[in-house]
């Protein structure tokens, strides 16, 4: 096991009902808050009514910031900051999924910084000073609810980057699993997607050789997902599949799985925000096309860490490693069409003359994750054809 850090100080506040109570969790931080959400579930769905209601009996007066879109841009961020600035505000309560909260995010870190918010993006300023971040979460998937992190496309460019920060973690993140009743089927699967992949980047990419406990909470989270996925399929209002997803989700990237397991890329998410930035499809739809397709590469290297995959979860077991590795992909494959998700990128209609385009703008991530070296113009292009196959 390596040697690591592990700091995460949101306090999350689970459970039914809890939605009310964000109120009184964001009292002591701020008093005068932008109040940041999507296009309209929340108004459809009742969760607007019920954060308003809580703002108010805890005293609390909002600017409302709404309309942010999935896969969320920098241009509605740039907004957002002069809203919070021209309003004088001195919190952000968001209510939402991962576009709405990494909004709130990149919000936060440029509110006080006098130059190019996009500056963050490039690593060309750090998040000195930020103003309290809640959070009521919609939907489970990407983990920002437990986080530092945040991904925004700037559209002029076609960059999907993200920032980052101690400063930036939610103070408070109210999870109820109800307010994932509604949902919608594709979105929920795209979520499961989103968790699994989170566990799967730190599991194949991991540099560490000795990591029992890493490994299990991988193995088993992976497990309970799509077993959640499963209930949720049956019963979108199944209340112990939508809270196993929720927790899950937040524990799929909030520090704790990769802790000791040695310092990964993010090779499936590298070359998912190239399709996502160009085609607006969302994150987890592309991570479905993305993912096999990269785990076939990349087991070709090394079949034990996709064989061990094969058998702790879905109990292939096989002495030929290399058979073992390519069944437990294609499990895990399967498992992606069960829940009716694409796997490749012909069921989004992505045309495949654009691979070297779709390539080139993951290179720039590449570079920016530090792992040009090993996914070159050419490597990227291959992964893409295997998602094409
Ligand atoms: O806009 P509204 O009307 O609210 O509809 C949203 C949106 O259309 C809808 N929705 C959310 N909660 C709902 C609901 N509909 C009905 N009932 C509810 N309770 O769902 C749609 C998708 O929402 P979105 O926030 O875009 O989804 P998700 O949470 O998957 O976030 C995706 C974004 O997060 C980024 C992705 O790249 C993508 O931009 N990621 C963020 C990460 C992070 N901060 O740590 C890590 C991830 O790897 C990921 O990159
Ligand atoms: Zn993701």
């Amino acid at each position: 096991m390596k040697s690591f850090e592990f700091y995460n100080p949101t306090k999350i506040v689970f459970g039914e009902g809890k939605t009310s109570e964000i109120g009184a969790f964001t009292a002591p931080m701020a008093k005068k808050v932008m109040l940041i959400y999507g296009k309209q579930s929340i108004k459809k769905n009742g969760i607007y009514d019920k954060v308003v209601k809580s703002l108010e009996e805890a005293g609390i007066s909002f600017v409302e910031c709404s309309g942010v879109k999935s896969n969320p841009v920098l241009s509605f961020v740039k907004k957002g900051i002069q809203l919070f600035r021209n309003e004088n505000l001195d919190g952000i309560v968001a209510v939402g999924g991962g576009s709405v909260i990494d909004t709130a995010k990149a919000i936060a870190a440029g509110v006080y910084y006098e130059g190019d918010v996009w500056d963050f993006f490039l690593n060309k300023a750090k998040v000195e000073k930020a103003p309290p971040i809640t959070v009521v979460l919609t939907l489970a998937a990407t983990g920002s609810e437990m986080n530092s992190g945040g991904v925004i496309t700037n559209e002029s460019t076609l960059q999907k980057y993200n920032l980052h920060g101690e400063l930036l973690f939610p103070k408070v993140s109210i999870l109820d699993p109800v307010n994932t009743y509604t949902v919608p089927l594709n979105y929920s699967m795209y979520g499961a997607v989103d968790a699994i992949i989170h566990l799967l980047e730190t599991y194949f990419n991991g540099r560490a050789e000795y990591t029992p406990i890493q490994d299990s909470l991988v193995e088993g989270l992976v497990k309970n997902i799509m077993e959640a996925a499963a209930g949720i399929i049956r019963k979108s209002d199944d209340y112990n599949s939508r809270a196993v997803m929720m927790w899950a989700a937040s524990l799929a990237l909030n520090g704790l799985t990769p802790s000791g397991a040695g310092a990964a890329g993010f090779p499936m998410h590298m070359i998912e925000h190239a399709l996502s930035a160009i085609y607006d499809i969302p994150h987890g739809a592309g991570l479905s096309i993305v993912a096999p397709a990269w785990m076939r590469y990349a087991a070709e290297k090394d079949y034990s860490k996709f064989a061990q995959f094969a058998d702790k979860v879905f109990g292939i077991k096989n002495a030929d490693e290399a058979l073992a590795a390519s069944q437990g992909i294609k499990a895990l494959e399967d498992w992606f069409r069960s829940i009716y998700v694409p796997v490749r990128l012909q069921d989004v209609n992505i045309p495949l003359d654009d691979i070297p385009k779709i390539a080139e703008n993951a290179r720039g991530l590449a570079r920016r994750w530090g792992m040009k070296g090993e996914y070159k113009r050419e490597i990227i292009e291959n992964i893409l054809r295997i998602a094409a196959a």
